[in-house]
């Protein structure tokens, strides 16, 4: 089947759903998800989102706190737009609907604002702890209000359609983004989607790692499909770890928020111990480069497997109101966080880098667009300030809308004969194992390998590693009818690639780019993006 639309957006997290209400007036848009639409690294946020509300609080100083924490690295100008246009897009959520927790007898701000690391004001709107699943609450309300958007559920995004895939034998420059191959998980049948406007929102890729914060959705699908299709790709080096993952045998990927230390939480050892002071003046509150790989260095000291983060100086009754979530989720696993300091590690949450954009959202791909965690668009450099994750996917989504409108009156949708999904003979897999061995090794491979401190020596194991998964993983998949595994399969191996190759690359030591051969920053050389594309490795 061939759906034609105005719009293509691939991904109903924030960045998507927020593009895509703000499309519905410009024509049709199509929101291709793999899983149910809520199933979003948004949904799990739980700390908020950075902005200046506080009469205190001023412009420069969240400009300064967001380079000061990207490590030289930030684009000025994107920080400078990103923060100063924060306010009216977290206006636009409240109008939309989402429900901010409201301050207690505080004339400087209407709204509670949270504070976490590498902060110098408090300034974090949130809801609670369940800042991302009331946020996708009402963006998803709100989307169903609209005629005009439709909705695919369980559609996997399999790659990009361009001008130049479908004619391989010229030269096309630039290329076009014509639409996309998507597999409807519930018939097994792969469709063409047709659009004038393609705009990526998949999101992030902690998946690639054996600990994350991350859900099962996060497998960097879209980094990997841009790169197959021509896309520059920028800062895969830079993989952000939260420090605080909640540590216990059955509890998957359970962020602790960055706002419990910022509400007094302290870091300690097995013992009792605190340690920050000997690596940051901000103590637990330091940036979470600083604080992760203090952590790493700490477990490796003692041979503990886990820190504690001890928050029960704090009255109860804040406790379970400020993080119901948090309360309730440690008490399933018989940890009273009013009473108990709950045992966490370090996990990968966050990834800097992505899909090359510049201050439109726009790529080296005609009317391909990034915005969201899938994109990189300058504004973290080589560390993410806390909370400016879903700020940056606000603003840029807005900024692709308004570029979009620019062109939209002038742009037909091309009707080049696109072929339908050629499965090239494939047959039913009947060694599945393939796929779950590599899945497992990819993710260990990356943990131990490719983790928070690196070295030459490890980065060049890990990519002959990679390198053979890659061949494996190839041959398979032009072999086997395709599986969401497997398509994810194929997915985590090229992004597990693209971030050894960046790590490679560079040869210093930046934020959350660590390697101990080149344990110093480099400014003279290094301060620059990493940039590449399929023809550059
Ligand atoms: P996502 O919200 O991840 O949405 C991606 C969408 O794309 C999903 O719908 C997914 O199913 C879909 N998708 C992916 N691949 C495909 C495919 N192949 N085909 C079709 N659909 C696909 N940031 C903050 O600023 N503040 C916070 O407090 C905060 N807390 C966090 C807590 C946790 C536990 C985590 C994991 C992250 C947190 N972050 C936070 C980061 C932030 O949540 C994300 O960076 C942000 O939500 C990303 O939004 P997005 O729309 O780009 O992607
Ligand atoms: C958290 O609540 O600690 C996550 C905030 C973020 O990732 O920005």
């Amino acid at each position: 089947m061939e759906i034609k639309t105005d719009f293509l957006v691939l991904g109903s997290g924030i960045a998507g759903l927020s593009f895509a209400v703000k499309a519905s007036a410009l024509g049709d848009v199509a929101v291709v998800t793999k899983k149910e639409q809520f199933e979003s690294n948004t949904n799990y946020a739980q700390g908020g989102i950075a902005a200046v509300h506080d009469k205190a609080d001023r412009y420069e100083y969240h400009i300064k706190d967001t380079l000061e924490c990207g490590g030289g690295l930030c684009h000025e100008d994107v920080v400078k737009f990103v923060v100063t246009e924060g306010p009216a897009r977290t206006e636009e959520l409240i109008q939309w609907g989402v429900e901010f927790t409201k301050a207690k007898n505080n004339d400087s701000s209407m709204y509670d604002l949270g504070q976490e690391g590498g902060h110098s004001m408090r300034r974090v709107l949130h809801a609670k702890d369940l800042t991302g699943r009331e946020i996708e609450r009402a963006l998803m309300e709100k989307a169903a209000t609209v005629n005009n958007i439709k909705i695919y559920e369980n559609f996997f995004a399999i790659d990009l359609i361009c001008k130049s895939t479908l004619f391989p034998d010229k030269k096309i420059s630039p290329d076009q983004c014509l639409g996309a191959y998507a597999y409807d998980a519930n018939r097994h049948e792969v469709h063409v989607f047709r659009a004038k406007f393609i705009i990526l929102a998949t999101g992030g890729a902690g998946k690639v790692y054996l600990i994350t914060t991350n859900p099962d959705i996060a497998t960097g699908d879209g980094i990997a499909m841009a790169y197959r299709a021509g896309a520059q790709i920028s800062n895969m080096e830079f993989f952000q770890f939260h420090p605080t993952c909640l540590y216990h045998p059955e509890a998957k990927s359970f962020l602790i928020s960055e706002a419990v230390r910022g509400e007094g939480g302290i870091l300690k050892l097995k013992g009792g111990e605190t340690f920050m002071e000997k690596y940051h003046p901000m103590k637990s509150l330091a940036p979470r480069d600083v604080v992760a790989k203090a952590i790493d260095t700490e477990l490796k000291r003692t041979g503990d497997e886990y820190v504690l983060l001890d928050i029960t100086h704090r009255d109860r009754d804040f406790l379970t109101n400020r993080f119901p979530h948090i309360y309730e989720k440690c008490l399933e696993f018989d940890i009273d966080i009013t009473k108990d300091p709950i045992p966490v590690v370090p996990a990968a949450h966050y990834l800097c880098g992505g899909v090359r954009v510049n201050s439109f959202g726009e790529t080296n791909i005609d009317r391909l667009f990034a915005c969201g965690e899938v994109s990189c668009t300058g504004l973290h450099g080589a560390n993410r300030l806390a909370s400016n994750s879903l700020l940056e996917a606000l603003v840029f989504s807005h900024r692709v809308y308004t570029k979009i409108a620019q062109q939209f009156a002038d742009i037909k949708c091309e009707d080049i004969f696109i072929h339908s999904w050629d499965p090239h003979g494939a047959t039913e897999s009947d060694d599945s194992v393939v796929v779950s061995h590599n899945w497992d090794e990819i993710r260990r491979c990356m943990w131990n390998y490719v983790g928070i401190v690196r070295s030459n020596k490890r980065l060049e194991r890990a990519q002959r590693r990679i390198d053979i998964i890659l061949q494996e993983i190839d041959e398979y998949y032009r072999n086997f009818i395709i599986t969401r595994d497997l398509l994810e399969l194929r997915n985590i191996a090229i992004v597990a690639k693209l971030i050894i190759e960046c790590a490679k690359r560079r040869k210093e030591s930046r934020g959350l780019h660590y390697n101990i051969d080149y344990p110093h920053r480099n400014d003279e050389d290094w301060r620059q993006d990493t940039i590449i594309t399929k023809d550059t490795i």
